[in-house]
């Protein structure tokens, strides 16, 4: 993999983030792993040096803390980190006026300050090195407005926009970037939030590893992406086919049926 000598995935101790970190150390990068619970994250650093003889380091860190950057440049200064990958995310289904102020703010930090302040600083830190790749997840909910999800969908939007300007910006000077917009995917985190089937143009639920192996895939193509064939599918009847009024309303009943 031409990105390196180090990863850092955000968000890499379950889900998705632990299959970034399975895949990337494959492919024989070191790894920064940081998430917020310390026993996962370091029992997957470990078991990642061993097996595939890299170096890691795992950094417990809660990405919505105000010094993040300190933080995070304090626990990587020594390295050069080539490839990005920022994951996690915060999420709280609910009707706007049931999700408390505190939960909607903290959403915006995880999901949107987060990878905007780790783009700044080690993105541009790639732009003057010349080389680098940077994955910044968004989701299909970042496509349009949703109830019960909204927040949430409009962070996915900041975070689709953010990775594609990226990819213009940035390309020139040797960094590859990427916004990648997964459907459902059987994670944990989407496991726990309970959802009942849609019925709407949903597609089969898609496993960690085919999604991770798309995006890594994707990644030095276009400026975004969307995983699996179904997905994409569903995503140009959806996206540019219907009026938005439509679309909105459509999507609106789908997280009602799965959430409501
Ligand atoms: N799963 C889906 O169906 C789906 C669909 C579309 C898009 N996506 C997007 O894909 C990405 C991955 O989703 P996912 O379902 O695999 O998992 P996730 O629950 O969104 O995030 C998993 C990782 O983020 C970490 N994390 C969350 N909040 C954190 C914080 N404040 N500070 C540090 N780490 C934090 C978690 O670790 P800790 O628990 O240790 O903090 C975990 O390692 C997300 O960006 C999500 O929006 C997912």
């Amino acid at each position: 993999m031409r990105y390196g000598p180090w990863a850092l995935v955000a968000g890499a101790s379950h889900g998705m983030g632990a299959e970034y970190s399975r895949q990337i150390a494959r492919k024989g990068l070191n790894v920064v792993l940081v998430a917020e619970a310390a026993d996962p994250l370091e029992a997957l650093a470990r078991s990642l040096a061993t097996e595939h003889r890299i170096e890691t380091r795992a950094v417990v860190l809660d990405l919505a803390l105000p010094d993040l950057l300190a933080r995070l440049d304090e626990a990587t200064r020594d390295l050069e980190v080539g490839l990005l990958v920022y994951n996690a995310a915060y999420s709280v289904v609910g009707a706007f006026r049931d999700v408390s102020l505190a939960d909607k703010l903290k959403m915006l930090e995880v999901n949107c300050r987060g990878p905007l302040v780790l783009a700044h600083h080690f993105g541009l830190r790639m732009a003057e090195r010349g080389r680098g790749g940077i994955i910044v997840m968004s989701s299909l909910a970042g496509f349009q407005g949703q109830a019960m999800v909204g927040t949430y969908a409009a962070t996915k939007a900041f975070d689709l926009v953010l990775g594609e300007t990226l990819w213009e910006e940035l390309r020139d000077r040797g960094v590859d970037a990427l916004a990648f917009c997964p459907g459902a995917t059987r994670t944990p985190t989407f496991l726990a939030s309970k959802p009942r089937p849609s019925g709407v143009l949903s597609a089969p639920l898609m496993d960690p590893a085919a999604t991770v192996a798309e995006a890594l895939a994707a990644l030095g193509g276009g400026p975004s992406a969307i995983a699996g064939r179904a997905n994409r599918l569903a995503a140009f009847v959806l996206h540019r086919l219907l009026p938005r009024r439509a679309l909105v309303r459509i999507m609106s009943r789908a997280t009602r049926a799965m959430y409501g």
